[in-house]
């Protein structure tokens, strides 16, 4: 049997090592590095395929919603709209039935002091409100999450920045995504800019992995960290930065185990969008 160091059986003079020795492709060692090191699963070009087309859709139903979302309409009716969109694409809603106690509705909509995880209620939007709507898609089996901020109306000073620095925040976020950055400047580009608006930076709760599922590794905070992973093609994360006028900290509702309100009451505002690192940079694949 030849073996590494004997000579190449094409006849090159190298040893069979240096020369026809099958090679494991790049690509696939890291795929199984980035599985084995960090749970993390790089995905495939068909796979990216995929998740693109839930993205497209799961960004397309959001921006319906964020359209209809206007002063007097609930968010129930939100609710209701979304449950229509999803049916009419051909998609599930991720939320619905998701965790424990199971998630009741097909959006998260986040009014004011809420962080994330509002449920949708009767609650007519009024003005001067600041509402998130958060969609998360499934088509095909694969998945999309976004979120977006709407304003009602005239909406107060505190309200303004923390929906202009949440979103500025995550477009510095993304435009870290490239391969050789890691995951923790991700957090710094975030808690920089908050810190430098007089903002503060929510760590109970961080992006993530998606695409094969609805939460799968890394976790991406949005606070300073140390997570030193290195973004390499392939993944697929969302960025969502929850930013609050006030205190950083929030309180879990005990009636309903899902909605999260800042402790001092102040404004909190988030704008989420999926992520695929490649070759040359980052794609933003909840873009319309
Ligand atoms: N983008 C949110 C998240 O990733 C969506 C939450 S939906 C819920 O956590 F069902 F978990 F509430
Ligand atoms: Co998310």
């Amino acid at each position: 049997m030849i073996t590494r160091n004997d000579p190449c059986w094409c006849g090159s003079g190298q040893k069979w090592k240096k020369c026809h020795y099958p090679k494991m492709p790049v690509g696939a060692s890291l795929a199984k590095q980035y599985l084995l090191d960090y749970g993390i699963v790089l995905k495939t070009p068909e796979q990216i395929d995929k998740i693109k087309a839930a993205c497209q859709i799961t960004a397309q139903i959001l921006d319906r919603l964020c359209k209809a979302a206007t002063k007097g309409v609930t968010t129930l009716e939100l609710d209701e709209l979304s449950r229509e969109l999803h049916k009419k694409a051909g998609a599930t809603p991720a939320p619905f039935g998701y965790g424990s106690p199971p998630y009741p509705k097909t959006i998260c909509t986040s009014l004011n002091e809420v962080i994330c995880h509002g449920i949708p209620d009767n609650r007519p939007l009024q003005e001067g409100d600041i509402v998130n709507i958060d969609a998360s898609a499934i088509v095909d089996g694969f998945f999309g999450d976004c979120s977006r901020m709407v304003t009602i109306g005239e909406i107060s000073e505190e309200k303004r920045r923390v929906v202009e620095v949440s979103l500025h925040s995550l477009n510095l976020a993304i435009q870290i995504c490239k391969p050789g950055s890691e995951v923790w400047q991700i957090g710094k580009a975030i808690e920089d800019y908050a810190r430098s608006q007089n903002c503060s930076v929510v760590n109970q709760f961080v992006g993530h992995g998606v695409g094969i599922a609805f939460h799968e590794p890394p976790e991406i905070p949005h606070h300073y960290n140390n997570v030193r992973i290195p973004l390499v093609p392939g993944m697929t994360f969302t960025i969502e930065p929850m930013i609050n006028a006030g205190v950083r900290e929030g309180n879990l509702d005990p009636k309903d185990g899902w909605t999260v309100r800042t402790k001092d009451h102040k404004p909190s505002a988030q704008w989420e969008h999926t992520i695929l690192i490649t070759e040359t940079g980052h794609e933003i694949l909840t873009l319309i």
